[in-house]
């Protein structure tokens, strides 16, 4: 079993063996993470420390590490590429604070909320251009790779600060835009893993296209946690109260049932403090959840599908493992 983080329900492997070698390669990214950060400016070096000692699933180098084992685990730059792209995740947390005023993050003050949000975003920054280094010593094709994720990434996260376009159905742009924010980092994670080890092109190509809707179920898992987990190390209902659009959300303010006209009325705009605990118990026992689940599940069935159609063996099975921890999940 590989506890993953703070995470309370914890991603277990099914192959025992195979859990102890990626705990270990964990083991060894973490010390990279560190040595990233390890730097001579005493501030940066501590921003930059703060959410890599606060903890985190580390979710995106499992999955890398998981992947590596479709080809020769133990091929160079394996550790190196899964440290890098923690080190992007973990810079877009400290911007995403910053967007989302958030105060809590991995059980921590957010570096927004610790310092302000100058050293918040300089930080972010300073973590995105080691994992630029890293990539470097990785070549030309996986900075290329990296900068086109960034760019997508970015894309979703900005499009989720802006209206609509018109014409585009409210649920279909918002997934298009989890795609976007947090589907493109995963599949580069399953990508790297699959190409750095080896495996051949086909199986590349197919753990890229699993990790992108892997990613997207790992989004809507996301939004129903900020619904309804006390135990995420982030503070509940961030995304209510800073009026980010959710699959909740979408959902509550596309159905039509008189019974939930005041969750439509709460939740039409960002949620005050006040209303929040209102919002969230209505929202908590709400028709509209029940669909976010649903439709996370069948994220979790495409992405199962993809997995079950690539070579059979222990990284297999792990990412069939990943999709049952990703219904479950609740941090
Ligand atoms: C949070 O990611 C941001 C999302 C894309 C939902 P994680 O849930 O992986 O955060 P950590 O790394 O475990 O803190
Ligand atoms: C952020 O999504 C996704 C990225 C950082 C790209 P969220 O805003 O839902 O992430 P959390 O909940 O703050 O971790
Ligand atoms: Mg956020
Ligand atoms: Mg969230």
């Amino acid at each position: 079993m590989v506890t993953t983080g703070s995470a309370q329900t914890a991603l277990s492997f099914t192959d025992a063996a195979f859990a102890d070698q990626i705990r270990e390669a964990l083991d060894a990214v973490e010390a990279r993470l560190l040595k990233a950060v390890d730097t001579d400016q005493p501030l940066l070096r501590q921003s930059g420390s703060h959410l890599i000692n606060a903890g985190g699933k580390r979710f995106r180098p499992m999955l890398t590490l998981a992947c590596s084992h479709f080809g020769d685990p133990n091929s160079t730059g394996l550790i190196d590429a899964s440290t890098a792209l923690e080190l992007t995740h973990l810079a877009t947390l400290y911007h995403d604070d910053v967007m989302d005023e958030a105060e809590l993050r991995r059980g921590a003050p957010s570096a927004n909320a610790r310092w302000d949000n100058s050293v918040a975003i300089l930080t972010g920054d300073y973590l995105f251009s080691q994992a630029a280094q890293i990539m470097a010593e990785l070549g030309t094709e996986a900075v290329r790779v990296q900068a086109a994720t960034f760019a997508r990434l970015v894309r979703g996260q900005i499009n989720e600060t802006m209206p609509r376009p018109e014409g585009i159905d409210a649920v279909e742009w918002h997934l298009e835009i989890l795609s976007e924010k947090t589907g493109s980092l995963i599949a580069t994670c399953a990508k790297f893993g699959a190409w750095f080890s080896g495996a051949d092109e086909a199986t590349v190509a197919t753990a890229e296209e699993f990790g992108e809707i892997i990613g997207v179920a790992f989004q809507i898992a996301d939004d129903i946690i900020d619904v309804v987990s006390d135990t995420s190390g982030k503070t509940p209902g961030t995304d209510l109260v800073e009026g980010v659009p959710t699959l909740p959300v979408l959902y509550a303010l596309a159905g039509t049932d008189p019974a939930d006209a005041r969750l439509r009325e709460l939740v039409a705009g960002p949620v005050s403090d006040a209303d929040l605990p209102e919002a969230l118990e209505l929202l908590r026992a709400s028709r509209a959840l029940d669909e976010a689940k649903a439709t996370l599940r069948q994220y979790q069935e495409r992405a199962r599908g993809l997995a079950a159609s690539l070579p059979a063996g222990p990284a297999r099975q792990a990412l069939i493992d990943i999709c049952e921890f990703m219904v479950d999940r609740d941090a």
